[in-house]
C-alpha cells in the first residue's frame, strides 16, 4: 500500500490541530471507541466459531430479547471506555440507566451514548450490522460546583453533539465519523489492524430514486407517509414522473451507509400499532447520531415535522419517527406531514 495513507489517528490530530474542532480528550476518546469497534468486529467475524450467535435469553429496557452479540458489544464498549479518564458517564440501548464512571478511575468531561449492536435481527443470518455512537459534553451551570453525573446531563438536543459515528460490520468494516467538519469514512485494514481514511467530505445527492421503508407496515402508517410511498410506487406514470427502487436491510447502519454512498431516503415512521409511541427508533442512540452524520453530508433528518437535532429529549430511551437522507426527498415527506396537520 502507498505510504500516503491517512490513519484515523492522523485525521483526528489534524481535526484538533488544524481545524480546532476537537479537544485532545475527545480525540483520545474517539480512538478508544474505534478500538472497541475493532474488537466487536473480531467477535462478529467469528460467528458460529466464536459461539457469539443466538439469543442471550434476557430482555433489555426496550422490551427486546437481547442477542448474545448485543450483550458482548455492550460489554466491550463499557470496558474499553471506563478507565481512560475522558468520560463522566455512558448510556446504552442495552442498559436501563446511565453508567457513571466508577470512582476508582479518573473522571472526564464527556458523555458517550451507544447502540452497541444495531440490526440485531440480522446477526444470525450474516447480514451487515453495526455500532452507533454519539458524544456529548457535560454542561455545568456553575463550573465551581461539580454535581454527581445524572441522566439529566444526557438530555441535550442532538445539535449539541460533539462527535457522532457508526461502524458497519459488513463485507468491509468501515468506521464513519463526524466531528462537525463533514463526514469521513475509514476502512479497517484487517492485516494491519489499522483504520485508513478512504473517503472524506462524503456528500449525499440531494435527489434520489431509491427509498427504504419496512413495507410490511403499510397498513399501519399515517396518511402523509402513505401518500409519499404511493407516489414513489406510481413510478414514471405518477406525479413524481420517475421510477423508484426500494431497499430495506433492517439494520439502520447498513441502510444509512447505502444512503451516504449513493443517496436515498430512509423512513421509520410513527405507526398506529403503538399510537402513544412517537416511533420505533431511539432518539439518543440512533436518530441523533445518524441525523447529524446525514446533515454533515448535505442531507436532512426530521421526524416528519421537526429537525431531529432540535428535539429536546425527555428521557434516555425516548423514541422518535425518523425520515432521513437525500435533502429534497426528506423535505417533501416533511411538507406532506405539515400540509396534513
Ligand atoms: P436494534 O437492532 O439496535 O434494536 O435496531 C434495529 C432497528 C434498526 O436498525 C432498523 O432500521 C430497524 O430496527 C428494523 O426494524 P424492523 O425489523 O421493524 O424492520
Ligand atoms: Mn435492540
Ligand atoms: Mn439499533
Ligand atoms: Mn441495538
Amino acid at each position: 500500500m502507498s505510504e500516503s495513507r491517512i490513519s484515523l489517528t492522523r485525521y483526528l490530530i489534524e481535526q484538533q490541530r488544524v481545524h480546532g474542532v476537537i479537544t485532545p480528550q475527545l480525540r483520545l476518546l474517539l480512538e478508544v471507541v474505534a478500538r472497541a469497534c475493532k474488537r466487536i468486529a473480531i467477535a462478529v467475524g467469528k460467528g458460529a466459531l466464536g459461539g457469539v450467535l443466538g439469543s442471550a435469553g434476557t430482555e433489555n429496557v426496550q422490551g427486546e430479547v437481547q442477542k448474545k452479540l448485543d450483550v458482548i458489544a455492550n460489554e466491550v464498549l463499557i470496558e474499553a471506555n471506563e478507565w481512560g479518564g475522558h468520560l463522566a458517564a455512558m448510556a446504552s440501548e442495552e442498559l436501563d440507566g446511565i453508567h457513571p464512571i466508577p470512582n476508582r478511575y479518573p473522571q472526564g468531561e464527556y458523555l458517550l451514548l451507544f447502540d452497541p449492536l444495531d440490526g440485531s435481527s440480522n446477526i444470525d443470518c450474516n447480514v451487515s450490522i453495526g455500532t452507533i455512537f454519539s458524544v456529548l459534553k457535560r454542561l455545568h451551570d456553575d463550573p465551581a460546583v461539580i454535581e454527581p453525573v445524572s441522566e439529566a446531563d444526557f438530555l441535550q438536543p442532538g445539535r449539541q453533539q460533539v462527535a457522532a459515528g457508526y461502524c458497519i460490520y459488513g463485507p468491509q468494516t468501515t468506521l464513519v465519523l463526524t466531528v462537525g467538519n463533514g463526514v469521513a469514512m475509514f476502512t479497517l485494514d484487517r492485516e494491519q489492524g489499522a483504520w485508513v481514511l478512504t473517503q472524506d467530505q462524503v456528500r449525499i445527492p440531494e435527489d434520489t430514486r431509491e427509498f427504504a421503508i419496512n413495507m410490511s407496515n403499510w397498513r399501519h402508517w399515517a396518511a402523509p407517509v402513505r401518500r409519499y410511498i404511493e407516489e414513489c410506487l406510481a413510478g414514471a406514470e405518477g406525479p413524481r414522473g420517475k421510477d423508484f427502487n426500494m431497499r430495506w436491510i433492517a439494520s439502520m447502519v447498513a441502510d444509512v451507509h447505502r444512503i451516504l454512498t449513493r443517496g436515498g431516503v430512509f423512513l421509520y415512521p410513527w405507526d398506529k400499532r403503538e399510537p402513544n409511541k412517537p416511533g420505533k427508533l431511539r432518539l439518543m442512540y440512533e436518530a441523533n447520531p445518524m441525523g447529524w452524520i446525514v446533515e454533515q453530508a448535505g442531507g436532512a433528518a426530521t421526524d416528519g415535522r421537526r429537525r431531529i437535532l432540535d428535539i429536546e429529549p425527555k428521557g434516555l430511551h425516548d423514541r422518535v419517527a425518523v425520515i432521513l437522507g437525500s435533502k429534497n426527498e426528506v423535505e417533501r415527506v416533511t411538507r406532506y406531514h405539515l400540509e396534513a396537520d
